[in-house]
């Protein structure tokens, strides 16, 4: 190891390949495996020139009040809410993620839990094994809803929500969604999507999927009424940031059979309070936030956060900058330590 290399704070155990590049460049202290408590995170960051974190370690003003030398926050996520992005920028502050790579493997979950959800999988594969098989092919046992050909209303129209959106294409189901942007016309055209409002989406689709950032807009976006908008047969999935959903209206909803089913891959705390409400229905599907869950992309991810990271230290504009303002309050150069 060479005098003068950057220290990096890598905030819990990554995949080999990410802690392997890091170590390259720089002096890297991993935490642990599980995440660190506040205290031990603060107790850490003084003397940290960048840090790669996950979406469980909240990166704020607290830590950059400490982090004083702190230049790139590396998150190997694609979320970055548990960052206070506008204070990183403030204060130049690199920020960066790791989007693309994790999006076929979360729309291939969102996938798996409307297929799970409409055919009621975990259900009859509990029914298989606790021996309740008694009587052969039966015309009325554990019947589930149609997915082919029904209308699917997709929350959020970015990477993921487009590759969710090409998959239906499979399942001949016709497209609708509401997002803060509207797709090009010739990609609406080639998936022959509908841009709608969020209100005539809920009324209207049989799967609705959440795909948006989590964000003060986005936060409790589908709350009591909106549900209450929602048709008695349609399903509710988010893999996305489990505060969209107001889960105490959810649950009522469910209890109530205002909705026929949910998917929930994400939720308003993680791990979930072994009370929560949710555990005890039986018409949702519930995983834990496993959406870029594949070994190829948690490690395409832990080699994207580390390579971001020494582009920065590098003197260069790393692929996957979140913050480009900061660019304004700190050149590339003036970060620049490898
Ligand atoms: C993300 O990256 O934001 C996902 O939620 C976890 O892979």
């Amino acid at each position: 190891m060479q005098k003068n290399q950057p220290f990096v704070l890598v905030t819990r155990t990554i995949p080999e390949i990410g802690r392997k590049i890091l170590s390259n460049y720089c002096k890297i202290e991993v935490l642990g495996h599980n995440p660190p408590s506040r205290k031990h995170l603060l107790d850490k960051v003084e003397k940290a020139d960048a840090i790669l974190c996950l979406l469980t370690e909240r990166i704020d003003k607290d830590v950059f009040d400490i982090a004083r030398k702190l230049k790139v926050v590396s998150t190997m996520s694609s979320g970055v809410d548990h960052i206070d992005v506008i204070e990183s920028t403030k204060r130049g502050i690199y920020v960066t993620n790791t989007p693309d790579v994790l999006t076929d493997a979360t729309a291939d979950l969102t996938w798996a839990l409307i297929l799970t959800v409409s055919r009621r999988i975990v259900e009859a594969d509990n029914f298989v094994r606790n021996g309740k098989w008694s009587i052969p092919w039966s015309p009325t046992l554990l019947l589930g809803s149609n997915v082919f050909g029904k209308i699917l209303g997709i929350i959020g129209m970015g990477r993921i929500g487009l590759a969710v959106a090409k998959r239906a294409k499979g399942f001949g189901m016709k497209i609708q969604y509401y997002s803060r942007n509207r797709l090009k016309k010739s990609y609406e055209n080639e998936l022959d999507a509908d841009y709608i409002s969020l209100d005539e989406l809920l009324s209207t689709s049989d799967y609705i999927t959440i795909h948006a950032p989590l964000s003060k807009e986005t936060h409790h976006l589908i709350n009591k009424d909106r549900i209450r908008k929602m048709k008695y047969s349609a399903f509710l999935i988010n893999t996305s940031r489990g505060s969209i959903v107001d889960e105490n209206s959810l649950v009522q909803a469910l209890e109530k059979h205002w909705i026929k089913g949910a998917a929930l891959d994400v939720f308003e705390k993680e791990p979930i309070h072994k009370k929560n409400p949710l555990l005890k229905l039986n018409n949702i599907i519930l995983t834990p936030h496993i959406g870029s869950a594949t070994n190829q992309t948690r490690s395409i991810m832990a080699e994207i956060a580390a390579t971001n990271l020494i582009e920065s230290l590098s003197g260069r504009i790393p692929k996957y900058l979140v913050n480009h303002k900061v660019l304004k309050q700190c050149s590339p150069e003036e970060i620049k330590m490898i």
